[in-house]
């Protein structure tokens, strides 16, 4: 009889928050070039039709509700925290240019209050994050994730609203 290996609290993965972090970053980071490049070609050929604008819209917003998320958690949480370790590095630098990025920010969020498309930001956020995340990195991501969320919401219950984004998102 074969017995199911236990795993021992050693064996689990340890969280690694610097990891968490990088991951991330490489959402936001695909989710500001996809903007630009998208911006850039929306403005020289105007939008090809209203999908792809629609979508395009809610890509926005999904990364504004991610980035504004991510910068208060690293004001506010991390770089306090990280300051103490890591004394030569420039926090303040960063967080300057958070700021920058806010004040971008902070139009498309007055953008969208001054619009009739509205949505729950974690409808958005979340799939924006699942689906500008390459294999591990999603696969790691999705698995910290209450079930609830991987096998509910996303799949079923906020499809239609995130699933305007697709074009714009990795498969
Ligand atoms: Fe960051």
């Amino acid at each position: 009889m074969r017995h199911r290996k236990e795993h021992t609290k050693s064996e689990q993965p340890q969280p690694n928050i610097g990891v968490d972090l990088i991951r991330i970053h490489r959402a936001v980071t695909r989710g500001l070039a996809v903007s630009l490049e998208t911006c850039t070609a929306f403005a020289k050929g105007g939008f090809p039709d209203t999908v792809s604008a629609e979508g395009f819209w809610w890509y926005c917003n999904g990364l504004e509700a991610v980035a504004l998320a991510h910068h208060v958690s690293e004001d506010e949480l991390f770089f306090p925290c990280l300051r103490e370790r890591l004394p030569d590095q420039d926090f303040d630098g960063l967080s300057a240019d958070h700021e920058v990025m806010h004040v971008i920010l902070g139009e498309m969020q007055a953008a969208r209050e001054a619009s009739s498309l509205t949505a729950m930001s974690a409808a958005l956020a979340i799939p924006f994050l699942f689906y500008n995340l390459e294999d591990d990195d999603r696969t790691h991501f999705m698995s910290v994730m209450p079930p609830q969320v991987t096998q509910e919401l996303v799949p079923f219950v906020w499809k239609d609203i995130w699933a305007p984004m697709k074009p714009f998102l990795l498969d």
